[in-house]
């Protein structure tokens, strides 16, 4: 990796109340809300972060979780170097249904090696952790026979865990460069 600016398109995917727009929220302008307020279309926001000497400006596409609003997010999936698939550790359906968002990424995103694709699971709420319903455990188990993802924990309420999640996204979509 040569001394230069990149920009890098990162998109987070996964079921609607995970914290999607929370954790971006929370990474980009350390901002938590209580309330719930559902995603409609996908929008970005911007963070610029300094790599091995090199200034990378992070996109972060918030996507909308809703099925409603399917359609419209598969538009922005292409030209995106790393996806952030996430889950929320008190609802176990959230962490099933990361099989179907990353088969729907990579159909829709038409990568010609989708086998080396860098995807970033977060499981999202851990200040929570009194009303978990999915382990670490299972989830490690899963990102292994996934392809070796990268796995995070984080809180974006409590702003655990976020920086490192999306520092480890940067770097895994440079590799890419
Ligand atoms: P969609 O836009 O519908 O896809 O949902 P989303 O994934 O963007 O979820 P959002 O960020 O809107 O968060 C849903 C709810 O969970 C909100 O009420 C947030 O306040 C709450 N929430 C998000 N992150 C956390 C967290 O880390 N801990 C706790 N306790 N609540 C969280
Ligand atoms: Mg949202």
């Amino acid at each position: 990796m040569s001394t230069r600016n990149y920009i890098l398109k990162v998109i987070l995917i996964g079921d609607s109340g995970v914290g999607k727009t929370s954790l971006m929220n929370t990474y980009v302008n350390q901002k938590f809300s209580d309330e719930y307020k559902a995603t409609i279309g996908a929008d970005f926001l911007t963070k610029e972060l300094v790599i091995n000497g090199s200034v990378v400006t992070m996109q972060i596409w918030d996507t909308a979780g809703q099925e409603r609003f399917q359609s419209i997010n598969v538009a922005f999936y292409r030209g995106a170097d790393c996806c952030i698939m996430v889950y929320d550790i008190t609802d176990h359906d959230s962490f099933v249904h990361l099989g179907d968002w990353k088969e729907e990424f990579m159909v829709q995103s038409a990568y010609e090696n989708p086998e080396t694709f860098p995807f970033v699971v977060i499981g999202n709420k851990i200040d929570c952790d009194n009303e978990r319903l999915v382990s670490r455990n299972d989830v490690e188990q899963w990102c292994k026979q996934n392809g070796n993802l990268q796995f995070f924990e984080t809180s974006a309420k409590e702003s655990i865990n976020v920086d490192k999640a999306f520092i480890a996204v940067a770097e895994s979509a440079l590799k890419r460069e």
